[in-house]
């Protein structure tokens, strides 16, 4: 080690060990951010996500994700079944985000106007962020690559 570094450390951080501890604060973010997305091309992540499917989603929105029976007329209990998360519902129709939003979140305000009764559960508190890209990107994986376009265009149109 270098004379000037030495000891510094006792008395006060020295400039090269928060120049070490910045850059690799920076090499986490650059990860974070590399996979804090759903891609449904990313073999690994699609495998991920579909454990966390089976186990956390699939028990309402189908191992098949066609969703509930006759998805789009209320329950009994005046909600809403879960939706297909196939072709055939309208998961598609969302951005990333939104879907992000709304696992995360569950369809809560700004998601649903104030006290509009769900029972889609919030993930925020079970599931990792990442947990919840897999999901997604699981998800994405199983639409058709004509549904998997348009909803690249809803994206690119919100700018994210
Ligand atoms: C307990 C049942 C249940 C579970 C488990 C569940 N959901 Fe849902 N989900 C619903 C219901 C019901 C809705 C429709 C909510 C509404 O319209 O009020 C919904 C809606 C959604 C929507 C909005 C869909 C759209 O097309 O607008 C997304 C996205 C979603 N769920 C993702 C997930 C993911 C991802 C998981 C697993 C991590 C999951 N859900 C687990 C019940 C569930």
């Amino acid at each position: 080690m270098k004379p000037i570094r030495k000891g510094c450390a006792l008395r006060r951080p020295c400039l090269g060990t928060l120049v070490v501890a910045a850059s690799l604060t920076c090499a986490a973010c650059a990860d974070e951010q590399a996979t804090t997305m759903a891609d449904a091309q990313n073999a690994a992540q699609v495998r991920s996500g579909k454990l966390v499917y089976e186990q956390r989603c699939a028990s309402c929105h189908g191992a098949d994700l066609k969703g509930q029976p006759d998805w789009r007329s209320k329950l009994p209990s005046g909600r809403m079944p879960a939706p297909p998360h196939d072709d055939s519902g309208h998961t598609w129709h969302h951005a990333d985000d939104i879907l992000f939003g709304i696992t995360k979140f569950g369809v809560a305000p700004h998601y649903a106007p104030p006290g509009y009764q769900s029972d889609m559960p919030a993930f925020g508190s079970t599931l990792t962020d990442q947990q919840i890209w897999d999901a997604l990107a699981y998800i994405k994986s199983r639409w058709s690559p004509r549904a998997r376009d348009a909803q690249a265009q809803i994206q690119k149109q919100r700018g994210k």
